[in-house]
């Protein structure tokens, strides 16, 4: 499968399965045409999801198909094909590894999205019901336990201790993350630079571990490895500063996800630290009100979206999260242009500029 081509002038590139890809659109269009690009290896890739969520106890496949089967962007995963692609991985041992560690990084994040509504109390997931509305909390930390565990059996069959080393590191840093969110929850005296580091943690460090895994399968050299790790933990920057974002400005049938979650759940986002800090002496009592307080009435959300507006918050969190896909795309600048070279490009665009 050779995909380390020149990029052509008319910004086409073919894809693996022969079909014509658009390697310059913006936007959404961004993903797509990396998911295209990939459709191969993606193919490969779900079936190995589907077949390593397999288990005697029933509800644990049950489960695990409710989420999996309502789709998911599969963006770690493409970026673990990606950059493994790009360092040349070109599977003539056979074994696919690139395919059974993108599944891995994938499972890892099934798992955090079933442990993440819980502490959430989330009830929309992938636009269906969340695993937790449907099975309850209790299903839904455990399956999330047993992905958790299938993903580190698919890293001791790969057998790579680099790739664990990644992995499980990013797994450690992705709870810290987790747990650090919560204790500032309901605090506005965080910092911009708090809230930076429970963003890395909670979601950078997994796109940073997806881009650095592909790159050892890939055997990338020490600096290509460094530069996709570094790709991966600002384009997860950029995506998780959209995220934060769209919970406030999404159309929530397109985003598949209750709008206002972060709201009702009192999370210390950038949004709302640029609209307390930007805000009048009046708007600055509403906030600790609904955040530090939790005393919420139904209108309230509407309130918050109102000072949100006016204050250019989402603009401002929006040119952070521009910031970050800049470097990214930076930190690609080492390797030889190509067409993978040009869709991950895209895709650091895409992640500050998506709209689910
Ligand atoms: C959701 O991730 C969790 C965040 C880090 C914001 P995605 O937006 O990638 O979720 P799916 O896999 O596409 O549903
Ligand atoms: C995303 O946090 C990080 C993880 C899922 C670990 P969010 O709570 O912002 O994600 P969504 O909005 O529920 O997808
Ligand atoms: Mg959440
Ligand atoms: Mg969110």
């Amino acid at each position: 499968m050779g995909v380390a081509v020149s990029l052509p002038e008319s910004g086409r590139a073919t894809s693996q399965d022969g079909s014509s890809v658009s390697v310059s659109k913006p936007g959404e269009a961004g993903l797509k045409a990396l998911a295209d690009y990939l459709a191969q290896d993606m193919r490969a890739c779900n079936q190995v999801i589907v077949a390593r969520m397999q288990s005697p106890v029933a509800l644990i496949p049950q489960l695990a198909a409710h989420l999996v089967a309502a789709g998911g962007k599969r963006l770690r995963p493409l970026l673990t094909l990606a950059a493994a692609r790009l360092c040349g991985y070109d599977n003539q041992d056979g074994k696919l590894r690139h395919v059974e560690i993108a599944a891995c990084v994938e499972f890892i994040h099934t798992a955090t999205l079933l442990h993440d509504d819980v502490v959430d109390e989330s009830q929309l997931r992938r636009g269906l019901a969340s695993a937790n509305a449907i099975f309850g909390n209790k299903a839904s930390v455990l399956v999330g336990d047993f992905l958790f565990a299938r993903a580190f059996q698919i890293l001791t069959a790969d057998a790579s201790l680099d790739v664990m080393a990644i992995l499980s590191a990013a797994s450690a840093t992705l709870a810290e993350g987790e747990v650090m969110q919560m204790t500032t929850q309901n605090d506005l005296s965080t910092s911009v630079d708090q809230y930076l580091q429970v963003i890395y943690g909670k979601t950078a460090a997994l796109f940073a571990a997806a881009c650095e895994a592909g790159a050892v399968i890939g055997e990338a050299t020490p600096e290509q490895r460094e530069a996709l790790r570094v790709y991966g933990a600002n384009l997860g920057m950029a995506f998780q500063l959209v995220d934060d974002a769209l919970d406030y400005a999404a159309d929530q049938a397109v985003l598949g996800k209750g709008v206002g979650d972060d709201f009702r759940e009192g999370k210390v986002t950038l949004p709302v630290l640029a609209a307390y800090e930007a805000g009048s002496e009046e708007d600055r009592v509403f906030w600790r009100r609904v955040i530090e307080d939790s005393e919420q009435k139904p209108e309230d959300l509407d309130a918050a979206l109102a000072l949100i507006a006016q204050t250019d918050a989402i603009g401002a969190t929006l040119r952070k999260a521009e910031e970050y896909a800049a470097k990214a795309r930076e930190a690609l600048a080492l390797f030889p242009e190509c067409d993978i070279h040009s869709l991950l490009i895209e895709t650091a665009s895409y992640s500050a500029s998506r709209e689910r």
